[in-house]
């Protein structure tokens, strides 16, 4: 049995869904501050917060847990700037919370939710793991400390993890069943989408004055099933008792937010009428994965281009414009 934690949130509940497909028995904890319920559909679920310590101990103790898959997390970078604490609680205290109850119930492993954003403004493109870490926002330097909290359990306690650093996660199952669905909603694919649905007046274009061939930013957009498969390997390298490991996930291929527009434009075959805005703080102006560890290590290639990530995501939002609502 797997304990997904945030497994009601966007990569979560679709990770959780594979995990299901590929016939692992899972359990979802969320306490659906941003989750939605609908999301995890039929899967065993609780409602409530890693910070609960009663709750982990009655879930540990009513499922036979063998790994966790911990999703739980505030992931905004402008909102953690705002609110640091708000991150060091759900996210570092949290997790915290979650280890001390794996190591009471002698459950030690984990596959943990990291980011690109440990990296801060990068020294080398395509960007290694080993690169320097210097995050520039509390959401970053959140994940960063949940690392390192990892790598001391893993030394003294023997939990073992593996933390998958996303690049820019994007797209949905591909019926367009399940989806991104996020209040304020930032990300540039899903604004993208909801201005050809016609929810929103116009895109933002942060910058248009960035060192890229267009001026735009530079990401690497990953697909969300991609993502589920590579938690899905790290997971059978855990329960393989294989060791504590740390990568990249990112297709590999930068595209520029221009590049985006146009292509949304042809998918959707709507206008998505955009304006040049001052640049977002914070926002690097390129960043790119080389994800060759995870490739080399567990056997990791995305099957998903970024026309597929489109379409998939357009298959979500054109289906569900209010989201889960
Ligand atoms: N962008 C726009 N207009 C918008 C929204 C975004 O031009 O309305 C641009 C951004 O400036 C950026 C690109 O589109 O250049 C992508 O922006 P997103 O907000 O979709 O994604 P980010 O690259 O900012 O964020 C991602 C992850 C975060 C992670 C961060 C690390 O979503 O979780 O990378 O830097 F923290």
């Amino acid at each position: 049995m797997i304990l997904v934690c945030g497994g009601a949130g966007y990569i979560g509940s679709i990770t959780a869904h594979q995990l299901q497909a590929d016939r692992f028995d899972v359990v979802v904890l969320d306490n659906l501050q941003k989750g939605h319920r609908a999301a995890v559909r039929d899967l065993p679920f609780y409602e409530g917060d890693l910070h609960d310590d009663a709750l982990l101990d009655r879930i540990f103790t009513d499922h036979p847990i063998e790994a966790v898959v911990h999703f739980a997390a505030n992931s905004l970078v402008g909102e953690s700037v705002e609110n640091p604490l708000d991150y060091y609680d759900n996210n570092v205290a949290a997790t915290m919370h979650l280890l001390q109850a794996m190591v009471r119930h002698n459950v030690f492993r984990i596959v943990f939710s990291s980011t690109a954003a440990v990296y801060g403004e990068p020294e080398q493109i395509p960007i290694l793991e080993d690169a320097r870490h210097a995050p520039e926002s509390p959401y970053g330097e959140t994940k960063l400390a949940i690392e390192r909290m990892l790598f001391w359990c893993d030394r003294a306690y023997g939990v073992r993890s593996v933390c998958l650093r996303y690049f820019n996660a994007a797209g949905a199952l591909l019926d367009g069943s399940l989806g991104e669905d996020h209040a304020p909603e930032s990300h540039l694919i899903p604004i993208l989408l909801q201005t050809a649905l016609g929810k929103r007046a116009q895109v933002s274009l942060f910058g248009d004055d960035y060192p890229t061939p267009d001026g735009t930013c530079i990401r690497d957009y990953i697909h969300v099933l991609d993502l589920a498969d590579a938690h899905i390997l790290a997971l059978r390298h855990l329960l393989a008792d294989g060791e504590s490991r740390r990568y990249n996930l990112g297709s590999g291929t930068g595209y520029s937010v221009l590049e985006l527009l146009t292509l949304a434009r042809e998918i959707t075959e709507r206008e998505i009428p955009a304006e040049v805005a001052p640049r977002r703080a914070g926002d690097p102006a390129i960043l790119v994965a080389s994800s060759d560890a995870i490739h080399k290590e567990l056997g990791w290639t995305p099957r998903y281009a970024l026309r597929d990530i489109l379409e998939s995501a357009w298959a979500w939002h054109s289906t569900h414009p209010d989201g889960y609502q």
